[in-house]
């Protein structure tokens, strides 16, 4: 009952806690109850209310069920039984007219127990064993059978197995067999459970004495070893001699005799214990360092005595004292200048009728040289990769010596990499070449290095400079592209191109800019005219740039404004008609004072005698540029006309006379007939 008024204090403290919450809780100390023990539940609602119990829908009744309070009801059953279980719901009307209900759901069980199960048992080594577990408990009790922790399944097909009535069976008993099992009884659904350990030991032998007679004989053993009350068992009327654990020493002659008042007479039996071998060797896992003399002996017990045989495990060979440096003598292994190779396992044999059983041996060695090795250059780095594994020395290689130098007379230097690592030398010089060369190591120490191998690193991985194609380059006044062609990222993914530029003199600044790394081309703007330029361009990935690809290039000096009518033919021209003004103006200067120059001399060709009178021509005052009109040597046959220059001929007048006027500009006068 102590139980009960802790239940019952726990009930008052829920009814403080719980206070006008309008939820409702089904309070209980526990939901798997034994069979027997007290059921105590309570249900508190959130408010003021009409409170009923259902069991599984149905209504209970109303002995077990009392009111504590306007908000609280209570269930007591005083000794659980198994119909007890099932979901229990309470229900609330409230004074509102509100529903609401919470269910719970118990559990009564009873068990789990063993009753009368043995715990221990004795089989016969070779005959079949089955050791029962009788399991009860209620509503059902489920059985699982274990040994060392480990489940024994229900398979059909195995040795050990657990049959449908949760017996365990084991055919064929062995040596092994012996031990502890567990019979692990559970309540179905719930972790309630029992475990039962059980002891399985092998032989127990039982020899009978068939004796018949009146009065009933006195009967008498005689044994080939000493009586042992632990060891030897009687029944009633010594009818039966048990002996427990058959061993090698109980093999003899028994000898019943059944005697009475009236005669004696005797049986004699003889007990042959054949006994399975067991091998012992001297050592199960043997280290040597390559060259080194391992011996490894092997005895054997078992009756018949067995015979021995040493393995080689992995190629299967039967040694013996013939097979060379690895060959047994006496029964012992013995394996002269140990080789990587000879690692490994082998197996001591007993064989006799009434068994084979056999035990490994590991010999453990370095392992061999690494053989036919990939030897690749990385960034500032090699990469070593070995096709197939060194032979191993019978233990698993874990890991391998690395060893670099740059030149014969320098030390080697070395790393050591778990195997599962890429075989890398890491932090070299960049474009540097190396002599590399590796060990296999395993528990026992390095083997031998492999052959060595040159090598010449990488730079690091940095991008190769991006490609300038001259040949798209293009220059527009002041602005300047260029296509752009990137060759290797170097392995890690470009972040931009760096795009550097200045003027190609002493101390002219650098801009800088920077490009997208899908960036196509460079293009420069707003650059000085009449001016040499460096460009630099970098490709920038996150172990850093490249070497810059460079360009020098100029931009022109600056064009004249087209947009205002000024071409350079025009300026050529221009400075043409200057040239031809001033000359026209100097030689009609000389025709008109001194009747020389060229205008006189064409006019005297043109005419055959000397022109009198002539006029000077002078260009039209004010214009500079423009339109020049000249009154100029003009044919009946046509004009002649050059940029900027006229010549202004009237027409259906043959000009007889070129008068040298200064002004008006054009002026032709006829010629005087
Ligand atoms: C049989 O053995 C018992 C006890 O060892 C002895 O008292 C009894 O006299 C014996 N009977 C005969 C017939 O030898
Ligand atoms: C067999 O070897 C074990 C250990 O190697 C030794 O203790 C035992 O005495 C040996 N037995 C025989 C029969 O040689
Ligand atoms: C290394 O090789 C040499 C020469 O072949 C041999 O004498 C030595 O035993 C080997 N050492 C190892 C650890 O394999
Ligand atoms: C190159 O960069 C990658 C990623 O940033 C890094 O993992 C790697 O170690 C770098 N290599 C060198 C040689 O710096
Ligand atoms: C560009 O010009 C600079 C200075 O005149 C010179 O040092 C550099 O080698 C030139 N670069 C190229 C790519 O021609
Ligand atoms: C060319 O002339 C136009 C108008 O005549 C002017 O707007 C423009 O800025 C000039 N360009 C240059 C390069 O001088």
């Amino acid at each position: 009952m102590n139980q009960s008024a802790l239940l019952k204090l726990t009930l008052l403290l829920s009814l403080l806690v719980y206070s006008t919450d309008a939820k409702m809780d089904i309070i209980m100390s526990k939901q798997d109850v034994v069979i027997g023990e007290e059921i105590l539940m309570l249900c508190k609602a959130g408010g003021e209310g009409e409170i009923t119990w259902k069991k599984d829908g149905e209504d209970i009744d109303d002995e077990i069920v009392s009111v504590v309070d306007e908000t609280s009801s209570k269930l007591h059953i005083k000794k659980a039984k198994l119909q007890d279980a099932g979901k229990y719901t309470c229900l609330c009307e409230f004074e509102s007219g509100y529903h609401d209900d919470t269910q719970i759901v118990l559990f009564v069980y009873e068990g789990p127990s063993f009753g009368s199960t043995k715990t221990y048992h004795e089989f016969l080594e070779g005959t079949d064993g089955v050791v029962p577990c009788l399991a009860m408990g209620q509503p059902e009790v489920d059985v699982h059978w274990f040994r060392e922790k480990q489940e024994i399944p229900l398979n059909e097909g195995r040795r050990i197995r657990r049959l449908h009535d949760n017996t365990l069976r084991i055919e064929n008993i062995k040596r092994d067999d012996a031990g502890t099992y567990v019979c692990q009884a559970q309540i179905r659904g719930r972790s309630i459970y029992q475990q039962l350990s059980v002891s399985v030991v092998k032989t127990m032998f039982t020899l009978l004495c068939l004796v018949d007679g009146l009065p009933k004989p006195n009967i008498t053993w005689t044994m080939p070893v000493v009586f042992d009350p632990s060891h030897h068992r009687f029944n009633s009327d010594r009818s039966q001699l048990t002996i427990r654990s058959v061993a090698r020493p109980d093999f003899g002659e028994y000898v019943c005799t059944a005697t009475n008042k009236i005669a004696e007479n005797s049986a004699v039996m003889m007990l042959h214990v054949f006994e399975a071998p067991e091998v012992f060797v001297s050592a199960e896992q043997q280290r040597v360092f390559v060259g080194e003399r391992v011996s490894v002996s092997c005895n054997a017990s078992g009756h018949p005595q067995p015979e021995l045989q040493w393995l080689n495990k992995h190629t299967g060979n039967k040694l013996d004292s013939a097979s060379g440096r690895v060959r047994v003598v006496d029964s012992v292994l013995v394996i002269d200048e140990v080789v990587p190779s000879d690692g490994g396992l082998y197996s001591c044999r007993a064989v006799s009728a009434s068994g084979i059983v056999s035990r490994d041996v590991a010999i453990h060695t370095q392992p061999g040289p690494p053989q036919s090795l990939t030897v690749s250059p990385g960034p500032a780095s090699v990469l070593i990769s070995v096709k197939a594994p060194p032979v191993s020395g019978g233990t698993p290689i874990t890991g391998f010596v690395l060893q670099w130098r740059q030149s014969a007379s320098e030390e080697w230097k070395q790393v050591t990499v778990p195997a599962s690592d890429p075989l890398t030398i890491p932090s070299l010089k960049p474009y540097t070449l190396y002599t590399v060369r590796l060990a296999a190591r395993n528990a026992v120490g390095p083997g031998n290095f492999s052959d060595i191998t040159s090598v010449r690193t990488q730079g690091i991985n940095e991008p190769d400079s991006p490609v300038l194609l001259v040949d798209g380059m293009k220059i527009e006044g002041n602005s300047f592209s260029i296509p752009l062609k990137q060759v290797d990222d170097g392995g890690v993914p470009l972040l931009y191109f760096n795009v550097r530029y200045r003027q190609d003199k002493e101390q002219a600044e650098w801009k800088e800019m920077q490009l997208a790394s899908n960036a196509d081309s460079v293009f420069l703007q707003d650059l000085a005219f009449d001016t040499d330029y460096q460009l630099e361009i970098t490709a920038v990935n996150a172990n850093g740039s490249s070497i810059p690809a460079a360009f020098n290039f100029t931009i022109a000096e600056q064009p004249f404004n087209t947009s205002s009518g000024i071409t350079k033919g025009s300026v050529v021209g221009i400075v043409m008609v200057i040239f031809l003004v001033v000359f026209l103006v100097v030689d009609a200067t000389c025709c008109y004072r001194n009747r020389c120059g060229l205008l006189m001399s064409i006019a005297v060709k043109l005419f055959g005698q000397k022109v009198p009178g002539m006029k000077m021509l002078e260009e039209g005052d004010g214009t500079t540029n423009g339109e020049v009109t000249l009154k100029g040597m003009s044919t009946p046959r046509g004009s002649m006309q050059q940029t900027g220059v006229q010549t202004v001929t009237k027409a259906g007048e043959q000009l007889k006379e070129v008068t040298c006027d200064k002004a008006p500009l054009t002026k032709n006068e006829k010629t005087q007939p």
